[in-house]
């Protein structure tokens, strides 16, 4: 968005016009573009408002009812970090005791919107210019805090007086791609922890696939999961680290949050899981406890083994109840084969046919092609191996 777009959209006419457009509907934009620029209403405002109700829209599975209230860009909104995991960070510093707190690369805000809504005093500091002029917007609420246009590379956490940093880096080049190497995160990883020798009260936010040889030994590490999706793994620092160093996995889901850890040094390597035989059930474990490491501490929490020794599957005789994983009911299980499990599933005149697979090259698709199933029964299967064989585990989900 251009400077004088948001002019426009910040000035009181285009602060109606966005809070009197109708919910956005892909298929009606056009026309009621149309109809705005018929009554007189600035070509270029129409479209930056109508770009503000589809990032409204779409902001409202990360922020809810605030998405209404605050403006956006597409690369800023698919950054930003959900409410429900920033009120999680600005916990970390409200219990910490800090009481200004720096975001290095505020984006458009939802962090430091969600540490000032806890009542701390936030400095907000962003480097593109357009994004720093949304976060101000966004931020408008908050007396305490102050967003401004810089270069976190520079920033003086001694000069400007703050008790804690965040920064939850961009992991994109500016033409858009994914970048999942920490040297190449703006600003870099080892930039951002050098600050912990001035700051010990640090935060930072880093890619979920991040190796554990680039954490430092005495960070608290922690992989975030919302309704099964991992988004994020936290690095933390000093007196927002409670839990000491250590690797951990944070479940968020429906409301609830779950916890498994596993203290020690952050960077060490995964506990590895005994195999076994497969048992009556079978356990996914949730993607945050695999990226954690947690596998062997789930399954020991579960009293179950894996089916193979590199497969995060997890196998029990008895049926257990974990927020940790997705259990089924294993109904039955033999040696892959295409015939084999073809002659299996029309037998049972499966037709819709769901596939989970872990340790295989198969392709789900290229597989439900070659079956040609067309019976009237649904089923579930998992392509795996057991014990270092390829199988079919026919599966119920619990
Ligand atoms: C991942 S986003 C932050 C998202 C934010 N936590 C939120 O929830 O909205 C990273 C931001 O850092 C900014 N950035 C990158 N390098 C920077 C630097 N050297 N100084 C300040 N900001 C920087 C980018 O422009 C981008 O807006």
């Amino acid at each position: 968005m251009d400077r004088r777009t948001l002019a426009q959209l910040l000035s009181p006419e285009g602060w109606m016009l966005l809070a009197q457009l109708p919910p956005y509907e892909e298929k009606q934009a056009l026309q009621l573009a149309e109809g705005l620029r018929a009554r007189g209403l600035d070509p270029d405002l129409v479209s930056g408002a109508l770009t503000q109700s589809r990032l409204r829209t779409k902001a409202r599975a990360k922020f809810g009812e605030f998405a209404d209230e605050m403006l956006f860009t597409d690369a800023g909104l698919e950054q930003a970090t959900r409410l429900v995991v920033a009120a999680r960070h600005a916990r970390r510093y409200a219990e910490a005791g800090v009481s200004y707190v720096a975001d290095l690369g505020c984006g458009l805000g939802g962090d430091a919107m969600a540490m000032a809504g806890l009542g701390l005093r936030v400095l907000a500091l962003e480097l593109e210019e357009e994004t720093a002029a949304l976060a101000t917007v966004n931020l408008r609420a908050f007396d305490q805090a102050q967003v401004r246009l810089g270069d976190a590379a520079t920033f003086d956490p001694h000069a400007e007086g703050v008790d804690a940093v965040f920064a939850d880096p961009a992991r994109r080049t500016r033409s858009g791609t994914r970048v999942f190497d920490p040297r190449a995160y703006s600003p870099d990883l080892d930039t951002l922890l050098g600050l912990r020798t001035q700051v010990p009260n640090l935060g930072l936010k880093v890619g979920p696939g991040i190796p554990y040889t680039a954490l430092p030994s005495e960070t608290h590490a922690q992989w975030v999961s919302v309704d099964g999706a991992v988004v994020e793994a936290g690095l933390w620092f000093g007196a927002l680290a409670p839990e000491g160093p250590g690797r951990s996995a944070l479940l968020l889901a429906g409301g609830q949050a779950h916890t498994v850890a596993a203290p020690g040094d952050a960077d060490a390597r995964a506990a590895q899981a005994p195999a076994g035989d497969l048992g009556a059930y079978l356990y996914e474990p949730d993607g945050a406890v695999i990226r954690s490491g947690l596998v062997a501490r789930v399954a020991e929490q579960l009293e179950g083994t894996l089916v193979d020794e590199s497969i995060a599957y997890i196998t029990t005789p008895t049926h257990r109840s974990t927020p940790f994983a997705v259990g089924y009911r294993v109904l039955d299980s033999f040696d892959f084969g295409l015939k084999r499990l073809r002659a299996y599933l029309r037998t049972r005149n499966v037709g819709r046919l769901t596939i989970k697979k872990r340790g295989t090259a198969v392709v789900p698709d290229q597989l439900r092609q070659q079956l040609a199933l067309r019976g009237e029964n649904e089923a579930t299967i998992v392509l795996t191996r057991l014990r270092g064989k390829q199988s079919v585990l026919v599966v119920d989900p619990l």
